[in-house]
């Protein structure tokens, strides 16, 4: 029986990405893929392209990294030059999917844009900034072992978290550790439209030292007297306490609230914002699903469309099963909020990680928040 665990993806495979955003504004370039893919068989067009330049396909979204850029002792950016197809449109505060070649085989995960969306130019890059988590299999390979010129795969930009355009006049964003990089998106963005009226930002990271982009926004504050950042170094201060919020922010019923971080203080945001009436005001960003315990033997996960099959214990979600036995699953954000994992469960037993609640045989599943709870079958 595992309790509280959590799965590590260590065998997720070349799986189902995305569409290529942006493919539809192209269909001269599709017709003509389609016509090259007719003459030149048996090698495909991709092959072809990827022979004169890596980051060129016309399959999948591609980047390759251009620099790695440490922020603190356990954390870093990635300058990412995307290949063709990528849309720069992206909203401040939404993620991309990254896929890395580690052993052969393609991790994904999702970074938050730290860039702010660039529409025109030459040589237009995207960052995400990544702190390696101890014991997390991808987020440190992304900080320590990555070399400038690597190629990476890229799922499109996507995501609710996002600013509107033109800003609300008040804002309180409340962050913590690596939550603050959707943020950095937005005060980026905020900075370049010369849209900073009046941001309250309350940030908590372990110490001083460990605060990402630390430069940057003593920067924006001594530029911007509507910026006002207040750094919590909770090692010695400790959390942000919600009930005394009224003490730092006297007016936070009054602003639209952004907030990213840790569960805990995710969950004592949305409790604050409910009783208060005002949950409407408050945007939230998970970086990780918050899981039940969880009890039971698991079981053996058919894919009947694949005709493969695989036996997992009851944390291990369907989708890195499916991964690991070599089926390819669709997938998006990997922690249940985007929908794009969802397949029809055929039969049998099968419970969601959050909430411990099993589904109905006929019902359609998110596969990266599920996990078997006995034998069943996956319309996969
Ligand atoms: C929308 C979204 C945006 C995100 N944006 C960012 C971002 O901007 N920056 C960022 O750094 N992250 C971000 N994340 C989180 C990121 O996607 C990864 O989940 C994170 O980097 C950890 O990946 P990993 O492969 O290192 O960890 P995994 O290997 O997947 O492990 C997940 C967790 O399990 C723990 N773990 C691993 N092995 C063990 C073990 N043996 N025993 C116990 N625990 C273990 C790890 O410490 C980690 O906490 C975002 C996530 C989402 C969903
Ligand atoms: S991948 Fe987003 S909900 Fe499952």
């Amino acid at each position: 029986m595992a309790k509280n665990s959590i799965k590590v993806s260590a065998n997720v495979a070349d799986t189902v990405r995305p569409k290529i955003a942006g493919a539809k504004k192209h269909p001269g370039w599709h017709a003509l893929r389609t016509i090259a893919e007719r003459i030149t068989t048996p090698l495909l067009p991709d092959d072809y392209l990827k022979l004169a330049n890596p980051l060129w396909s016309a399959r999948e979204l591609r980047g390759r990294v251009v620099e790695v850029r440490p922020e603190t002792v356990d954390s870093a950016t990635l300058v990412i030059k995307p290949g063709w197809g990528f849309s720069f449109d992206y909203q401040p505060g939404q993620y991309v999917g990254i896929g890395l070649l580690v052993d052969g085989r393609w991790r994904w995960r999702s970074y938050s844009l730290t860039s702010s969306p660039v529409t025109s130019g030459p040589s237009r890059t995207i960052t995400i900034t990544v702190k390696a988590m101890p014991e997390g299999f991808l987020s440190t390979h992304l900080v320590g072992g990555v070399a400038p010129g690597t190629i990476v795969r890229l799922a499109a930009p996507q995501g609710n978290f996002t600013l509107p355009d033109p800003a609300p006049a008040a804002v309180l964003f409340i962050t913590a550790g690596s939550g603050i990089t959707p943020v950095m998106s937005m005060l980026r963005t905020l900075s370049r439209r010369d849209q900073i009226t009046d941001i309250v930002h309350l940030h908590s990271a372990p110490t001083e030292s460990d605060l990402m982009f630390a430069a940057e926004l003593a920067e924006l504050a001594r530029n911007h007297p509507g910026y006002r950042l207040r750094v919590r170094a909770t090692r010695e201060a400790g959390r942000l306490d919600f009930s005394r919020l009224d003490d730092e922010v006297p007016d936070w019923r009054d602003r639209q609230t952004w907030t990213c971080g840790p569960e805990g203080m995710l969950t004592a945001a949305e409790d604050l914002w409910s009783s208060a009436g005002l949950k409407e005001q408050l945007h939230q960003e998970r970086f990780a699903a918050a899981r039940t315990a969880v009890h039971g033997q698991g079981g053996t996960v058919e894919f009947a469309r694949s005709g493969k099959s695989v036996t997992v214990d009851a944390a291990t979600p369907l989708m890195d099963a499916g991964e690991g036995a070599g089926v390819r699953m669709p997938f998006g954000c990997r922690m249940g909020i985007c929908q794009s994992c969802v397949v029809g469960l055929l039969d049998g037993h099968v419970r969601d990680l959050r909430t411990g609640v099993e589904h109905e045989p006929g019902s359609r599943v998110q596969t990266c928040i599920s996990a078997a709870s006995g034998d069943c079958v996956l319309d996969a």
